[in-house]
């Protein structure tokens, strides 16, 4: 008796789902949800982008990464910070000690910190062992000075964005005009004032103006032409090492243990013949 009541519930409760499930369907098909402009072709995919460090063994350029870090320094640091990044991880991009220590002593932005003989806030020149500097104080001062955007922190941005530093090329460099097409689709993705028209991000519009503009913008000291694509590259992969400065090591380790998982089949599958060596099977 209990188990046919039980039962019965059971089979109540399903056939609700199921009546849902179909009307859900239904409704989908008769009154599809609207098209946003981002699964549509107005909205590009990134470009493709071919950084050394790409692949199984791929490895940093350095001098790319270093033509990187300037741009960063020249251009980007104005608004974006790279929080996680301090002066002596440079050593891995292949700076030595007396030039880290310079660029640190440089740094257009002063370390905050505070006075302690009246504990009152101050700022000191940047060491070697401090992150980078946030160029705003806050967030509040940040969007105060971005027409109330927020720049992000950039440190693992390549992680961050699906595309990774494609992403990060495509939109330095993607700005363009809006087509009437894409207007006559969707007015509403219309240029609002204070954003800038950009395919390669989501909503179609960004709060950041474009930022590398003029060839020559940088001046590099290894004699690569610092055109607008070069510098957008150099940028790019160069926050592909601030977001995952040990890539080399993790390519090199991968390696190995694959190599070492080879050894181990070979050594199981010895073993294996050894074992049933007098057995027929
Ligand atoms: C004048 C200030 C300013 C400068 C200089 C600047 N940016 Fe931005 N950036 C912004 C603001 C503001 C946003 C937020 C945009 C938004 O959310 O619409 C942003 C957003 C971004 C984003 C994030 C896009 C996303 O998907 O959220 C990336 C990547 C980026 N900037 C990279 C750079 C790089 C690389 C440089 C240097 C070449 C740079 N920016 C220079 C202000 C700046």
């Amino acid at each position: 008796m209990v188990r046919n009541l039980a039962m019965l519930v059971g089979a109540a409760f399903v056939a609700v789902l199921g009546w849902s499930l179909l009307w859900t369907v239904v409704g989908q098909i008769k009154d599809p949800a609207p098209a946003t402009v981002e699964a549509t072709e107005f909205h590009k995919h990134p470009k493709e982008l071919h950084l050394a460090s790409d692949g199984w063994f791929g490895k940093y350029d350095k001098r790319q990464l270093q033509r990187g870090f300037q741009v960063y320094q020249e251009v980007c640091s104005a608004c974006h910070s790279i929080r996680l990044v301090a002066f002596r991880d440079l050593s891995g991009i292949g700076y030595n000690d007396a030039q880290i220590k310079a660029i640190a002593k440089g740094w257009k932005i002063p370390q905050p910190s505070i006075n302690p003989e009246t504990g009152e806030v101050a700022s000191r020149p940047n060491v070697p062992s401090d992150h980078f500097p946030a160029p705003f104080a806050n967030e509040i001062a940040a969007r105060a000075a971005n027409n109330n955007a927020l720049p992000p922190d950039l440190s693992l941005m390549t992680k961050a964005r699906h595309g990774g530093a494609a992403y990060v090329y495509s939109i330095l460099t993607g700005y363009e005009a809006q087509s009437a097409a894409l207007l006559k689709a969707f007015p509403d993705v219309e240029t609002p004032k204070g954003l800038h028209a950009n395919p390669y991000f989501p909503t179609m519009n960004i709060a950041m103006a474009q930022q590398l503009t003029t060839d020559g913008q940088v001046q590099y000291l290894d004699g690569t032409k610092p055109t607008v694509d070069q510098m957008a590259k150099d940028v790019s992969a160069f926050l592909v090492w601030t977001a995952e400065p040990e890539l080399e090591s993790r390519h090199a380790n991968g390696f190995l243990a694959v190599l070492f998982l080879l050894g181990f089949c070979f050594l199981a599958w010895g073993a294996y013949q050894n074992v049933w060596r007098d057995v027929k099977h």
